[in-house]
């Protein structure tokens, strides 16, 4: 196969940076991944299992590791020295096992791994069904709910909740609440971002 200039420049060059390969659609973009994978570990004897190549659908990383694994077999094909032919079988057995994978995938596979780090327990489970996300948060802002007018000795969650209330409902405040939560959790700390929130309504405390 003939590449274009820019393919080739995508494929061969090994600046210190990012390449960025922005072309139209079918174009020859994944190609130019593949192949540019393909020569790492063809040309500077890297393995497979050595990269993390991240997609965004499990179906791209299904492509990608398909695309991958026929291109290894016909350089192995091709491969003429014991070494580089060795290498490659190598590759291709690596390749079922190699972190193609969506960034989630990933990151739940860290933490699979690594769970005693962070303090989590093994047999944690990835909250991924939102009426289940959405009836664990009313769940915990019920009981939240609760305890605070339990505490309400001033009356100010009353009043605060009051604020936000209507003739037909006093939900209000839950959607402040549920709209903080998700604007928060949006921010890569979230706690300092509430924190933070606060302190716009703080009046006269300049300086
Ligand atoms: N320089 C080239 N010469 C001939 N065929 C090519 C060339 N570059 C890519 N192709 C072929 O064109 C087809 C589409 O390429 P590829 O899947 O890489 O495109 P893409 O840009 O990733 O497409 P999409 O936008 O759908 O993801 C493939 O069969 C690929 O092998
Ligand atoms: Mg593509």
């Amino acid at each position: 196969m003939q590449y274009t200039p820019d393919q080739e420049k995508a494929i061969k060059d090994r600046p210190a940076g990012n390449v960025l390969v922005s072309a139209s659609a079918g174009s020859g973009k994944t190609r130019v991944l593949v192949d540019r994978i393909i020569d790492m570990v063809k040309n500077q004897g890297i393995n497979i299992d050595q990269l993390l190549v991240v997609t965004f659908t499990n179906a791209a990383a299904k492509e990608m590791r398909e695309r991958l694994r026929s291109s290894l077999q016909s350089e192995f094909a091709k491969a003429t020295s014991a070494d580089s032919r060795k290498h490659l079988l190598t590759q291709i057995r690596k390749v079922a096992v190699a972190d193609i994978t969506t960034m989630d995938a990933y990151c739940q596979k860290l933490v699979a791994r690594y769970y005693y780090i962070l303090g989590i327990d093994p047999n944690f489970r990835v909250l991924s069904d939102n009426t289940e996300i959405q009836l664990l948060k009313e769940q915990v802002w019920d009981n939240v709910r609760e305890d605070l007018y339990g505490e309400d000795k001033d009356h100010s969650f009353a009043d605060l909740t009051e604020n936000f209330s209507n003739d037909r409902s006093d939900d209000g405040l839950t959607d402040v609440v549920f709209q903080m939560d998700a604007f928060a959790n949006v921010n890569e700390d979230p706690d300092k971002w509430l924190n933070d929130a606060a302190s716009f309504y703080k009046i006269g405390q300049e300086g």
